[in-house]
């Protein structure tokens, strides 16, 4: 596959664990970040009173610079974090409105980490992900489930980490 990509990190905080396995990615892929966390995105709004914030102008760079999007969230609970979910919704904005930016989505891959403190991902936490970019006409590349131990990236996901990087992104 080798194209440019993105890591949207949606955690509530810049520098957590989630950012660390976002790092880990982007120091091996090469892909860029955005931390939706430092953008002023509003909730959805069906009166479209919020098109001066953060979001139109950050989806404009994405469709326009990249064919694949990764989703970094971590797991509050059992569900995506609220930042991305907020995000999720403010799609709809693209359907709707910016209806240039919804076709510009059509044809690109979409793909997502979770980033939790157990190992287990309950069972339903990926459907969004994989119905959203049904909708959307994206390609799915899937997902890895990982999560942190004494602040750190266990071995053991480290290699998942590699070995999802090597067969889904990579090739
Ligand atoms: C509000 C909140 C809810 C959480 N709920 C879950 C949960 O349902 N399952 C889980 O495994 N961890 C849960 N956790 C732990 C976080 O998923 C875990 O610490 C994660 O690595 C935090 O990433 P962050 O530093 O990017 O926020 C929760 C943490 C918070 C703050």
């Amino acid at each position: 596959m080798n194209t440019k990509g993105v890591i949207l990190q949606g955690s509530s905080r810049s520098d957590g664990n989630t950012n660390k396995v976002v790092t880990f990615i982007k120091d091996k892929t090469g892909f860029d970040t955005i931390d939706l966390k430092s953008k002023h995105i509003s909730y959805f709004d069906y009166d479209f009173k919020n098109q001066e914030d953060d979001f139109i102008p950050l989806m404009n760079e994405i469709v326009n610079n990249y064919d694949i999007i990764i989703f970094a969230t971590p797991v509050y609970w059992y569900a995506m974090s609220g930042i991305m979910k907020i995000f999720f919704d403010r799609i709809t904005d693209c359907l709707k409105v910016e209806k240039e930016i919804g076709r510009k989505l059509r044809g690109k891959t979409m793909g997502m980490i979770s980033c939790g403190s157990d190992s287990e991902l309950k069972e339903g936490f990926e459907m969004p992900f994989i119905e959203s970019a049904n909708y959307l006409g994206m390609h799915y590349l899937g997902s890895i489930h990982t999560w942190i131990e004494n602040e750190m990236i266990s071995e053991l996901v480290q290699k998942k980490l590699n070995s999802f990087i090597e067969e889904n992104i990579k090739n």
